[in-house]
């Protein structure tokens, strides 16, 4: 069977990459984890992709100048490894729209809240938990969307409503919304967007 070919953009621990990695062979049959890249040299889940056999790149703005240069390097590696779909979990960078309108419908994103609640600029890792309980919402989760030019504001293609409760911190909230929403809806929406662009090719 054809698989399309994924690439997990990746900043820090990379649970979501694990999950993935996991679902592999279960969930994710339509498409294969072909390259992990990152953005940070020290991201932990450079280790899990190099426990599980898959190839890393490190590409860092820094290095580069400018974020036209850190984006044209990205396009060379993903197009050196004929990547097909991009998946950014916990990619801690906004990409502009000289990159996005170069994959419509070929990015994914998973973010850790009901869109449009707390997204955007600015809301990322746990201080999208922090901005929803400083609000007071009961009721949170995780979203998976298509990447266009506005952050968070691409097309949304799951969502899954996790519970806030009392005495939750930030971490704890992070930690039930990765294990009841993230890690669940990710690898389903990329088996879902990969089986579709088989069928186009096929
Ligand atoms: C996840 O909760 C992911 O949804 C979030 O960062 C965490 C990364 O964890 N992403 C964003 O906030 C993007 N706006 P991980 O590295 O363990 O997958």
């Amino acid at each position: 069977m054809r698989k399309t070919k994924i690439a997990v953009l990746v900043s820090g621990g990379g649970t979501n990459l694990q999950a993935l990695i996991d679902a592999q062979g279960s969930t994710l049959v339509s498409g294969e984890i072909a390259l992990v890249v990152s953005n940070n040299a020290g991201a932990y889940a450079l280790e899990r992709a190099k426990k599980a056999g898959i190839e890393t790149a490190v590409v860092l703005k820094k290095e580069l100048g400018s974020q036209e240069a850190f984006e044209a390097k990205l396009k060379e590696i993903l197009t050196e490894h004929g990547i097909e779909v991009i998946i950014l979990a916990g990619f801690m960078t906004i990409l502009t729209e000289s990159f996005t309108a170069c994959y419509p419908k070929r990015i994914l994103n998973v973010h850790p809240s009901l869109i449009p609640s707390f997204c955007g600029a600015g809301f990322y890792g746990l201080r999208v938990h922090q901005a929803a309980l400083d609000y007071g919402v009961k009721v949170t989760g995780a979203t998976v969307h298509f990447v266009n030019e506005i952050p968070d504001g691409g097309e949304i293609i799951a969502q899954k409503a996790v519970e806030v409760l009392p005495g939750d911190t930030p971490e704890v909230l992070q930690r039930r919304v990765m294990e009841q929403a993230e890690w669940i809806l990710l690898p389903q929406a990329a088996e879902t967007v990969c089986a579709q662009l088989n069928k186009q090719t096929n």
